[in-house]
């Protein structure tokens, strides 16, 4: 398992960014999240990947430095973000960045999974489930919907959540708790798994892996 402070120096050899704000961020973006656990989750994936809102894209690339054998389209809709790290990411052929509005624009081909990491609560309340659905046609049978995301409970960390993202990003901010996406998972088909890291962050984090059947019989 890839410890934090080895996905730090992944991230300084693979992302050598000089402007102070954006290394600030870069730092932040990796002390607020259980590094080794959300790695974790791809470890039983294979073949493509797609990130929709990968921002400055930290996490992914240190997750694309940890799975060689993954490959990663991360996309953003904030274009600044992506030129960022299109004209910083260094050393990993296995990752590429593009701009995409996740609630306008999918792509036309399949992948073998998707992974969401904390896009879906910053999307206006009702978009999450008709976005879940579209991106389930989008991932192949076999593969996998991994979203990462924070839960409403307890609800100290959720006010922590809240305040922290007023701050970093604005609205709309949708918290939903993992029950939910369950639910709206379970109902395109997908076998789904629930993970919660121990933490001692104050951000509640969860994550979901959605299974799509080999045969794509209960695909959506
Ligand atoms: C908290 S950041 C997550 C970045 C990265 N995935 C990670 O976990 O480190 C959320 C990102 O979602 C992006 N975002 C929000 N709405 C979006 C949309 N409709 N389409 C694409 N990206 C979006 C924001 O620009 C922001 O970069």
């Amino acid at each position: 398992m890839t410890t934090t402070r080895e996905a730090r120096a992944l991230l300084r050899a693979h992302y050598p960014i000089s402007a102070p704000k954006i290394r600030a961020y870069n730092a932040a973006r990796l002390s607020v999240l259980p590094v080794p656990w959300v790695l974790s989750l791809l470890d039983d994936l294979e073949g493509t990947v797609l990130c929709l809102g990968c921002g400055y894209g930290t996490l992914e690339t240190v997750m694309a430095a940890t799975h060689p054998k993954l490959e990663f389209a991360a996309s953003d809709f904030n274009e600044r973000r992506i030129a960022v790290a299109r004209s910083t990411v260094r050393g990993l052929p296995n990752i590429s960045f593009s701009t995409a509005d996740a609630t306008q624009e999918l792509p036309d081909e399949s992948y073998d999974n998707v992974f969401l990491s904390d896009l879906l609560h910053h999307l206006p309340a009702g978009e999450q489930e008709p976005l879940l659905q579209r991106l389930w046609q989008v991932v192949r049978p076999g593969g996998a919907l991994v979203m990462k995301d924070l839960d409403v409970r307890p609800r100290w960390k959720c006010w922590w959540n809240h305040l922290h993202d007023r701050v970093v990003a604005g609205p709309p901010l949708t918290y939903l708790p993992a029950s939910s996406y369950h639910a709206m998972l379970t109902r395109l088909g997908a076998r789904v798994q629930v993970a919660v890291p121990r933490t001692r962050l104050p951000y509640a984090h969860y994550a979901l892996i959605a299974v799509k059947p080999a045969d794509g019989a209960a695909g959506g």
